[in-house]
């Protein structure tokens, strides 16, 4: 249904012999694991399905930081205010690299904000969930930015340079929110029963949305092919989600909490756990704008948006007189 909907990269994959002498040689340049650099010919596919994934990722990074800013004032200590500060800020830097990153491959930083603000562009479905109490920072933390730590370590060996290299960047960062996250989890997990409690109620409202993270399945995935062989995307969905799935079970054992699938269990066969997916159907309707926060997120980003508007005109009065200056001298 929703492949129908939106252009398949897949469908227009050209095989080798339908390629140009140049689309050869760029291909083979991706297949001997080079970088590709923002002067260099790149095929204009291939650029805007960076601008497409880049732009969404930074925008992403951005609107990410609102649920979690909601509980900067209302952390319980003055470390875990210090602490989630510091997260919350490293979030904006991770955007400011991706938007840089996006800028060499020709568009604009305001092109980009305008087709997310028109809704022409996404970020991460997961920001369209609530942040309902403390737990929530702990499970956006573990499960949320351990999610990201799943899908954005295979990014540092994408083909565009600009985007490997701020890949390395924010992963240096990343272990620390996802710690943070946990250390909370673990906190509440061994506190009283009403924490443990809130610890459980949080994994039980963040368990499938974080599994949507990874995308739809690979079968619904329309840019998988033509992403992995171009290096954009270095593994598919359902690998990396599994990963995800593996590696979370025995953390959420240790802290003594369940995950809400009665599915879960290993499968000695695959090397792996069997789970259940999510509710694509929800997971769609969150994409179409439907989700319980799109608007109240969105709506944020517009805000801000606008409400940034003199600050900008400020600098641009101030450039075109400092240029104007230059001229007449
Ligand atoms: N939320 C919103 N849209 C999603 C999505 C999600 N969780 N998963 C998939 N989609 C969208 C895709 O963007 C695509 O729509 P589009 O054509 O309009 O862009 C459509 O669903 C089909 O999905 P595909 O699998 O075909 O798309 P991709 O090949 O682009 O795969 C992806 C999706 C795995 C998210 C990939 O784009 C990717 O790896 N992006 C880079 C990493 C990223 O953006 N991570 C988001 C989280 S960042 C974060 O969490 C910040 C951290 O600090 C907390």
């Amino acid at each position: 249904m929703y492949a129908q909907m939106i252009k398949t990269d897949s469908d227009h994959m050209k095989g080798a012999a339908e390629m140009s002498a140049q689309e050869r040689a760029f291909q083979e340049r991706i297949d001997r694991g080079e970088k590709i650099e923002p002067k260099e010919w790149m095929p204009e596919a291939y650029r805007n399905t960076l601008i497409r994934q880049i732009g969404q990722h930074a925008h992403s990074e951005i609107v990410g930081q609102l649920p979690e800013g909601n509980w900067i004032t209302r952390a319980p200590t003055l470390e875990r205010k210090a602490i989630l500060l510091a997260k919350v800020q490293d979030e904006a830097g991770h955007g400011l690299y991706l938007y840089c990153a996006a800028e060499t491959l020709g568009v604009s930083r305001d092109e980009l904000l305008e087709r997310l603000h028109s809704g022409k562009m996404k970020y991460s479905s997961i920001f369209n969930y609530p942040t309902l109490n403390w737990a929530d920072i702990g499970a956006i933390g573990w499960l949320v930015d351990g999610a990201a730590i799943m899908n954005q370590v295979p990014l540092q060996r994408t083909s565009y340079g600009p985007y490997s290299r701020a890949m390395i960047r924010i992963c240096k960062e990343e272990s620390f929110h996802q710690r943070q996250g946990y250390d909370i989890m673990t906190k509440m997990a061994q506190g009283t029963p009403a924490q443990k409690a809130m610890a459980q109620d949080a994994l039980n409202r963040f368990w499938y949305p974080s599994l949507m993270m990874f995308g739809p399945s690979d079968k619904d995935s329309v840019h998988s092919a033509q992403s992995m062989a171009w290096k954009i995307k270095i593994n598919t969905n359902d690998e990396l989600r599994q990963k995800f799935v593996d590696q979370t079970v025995p953390q959420a054992k240790y802290l003594g909490l369940t995950i809400p699938d009665d599915k879960l269990s290993w499968n000695e066969a695959k090397g792996g756990h069997d789970f259940s997916e999510p509710d694509w159907a929800e997971f769609f309707e969150v994409l179409a704008g439907n989700g319980p926060c799109n608007k109240e997120r969105l709506g944020a980003r517009v805000k801000a948006w606008d409400d940034g508007a003199w600050f900008r005109d400020g600098l641009t009065a101030h450039a075109q007189k400092k240029q104007a200056r230059k001229a007449v001298a």
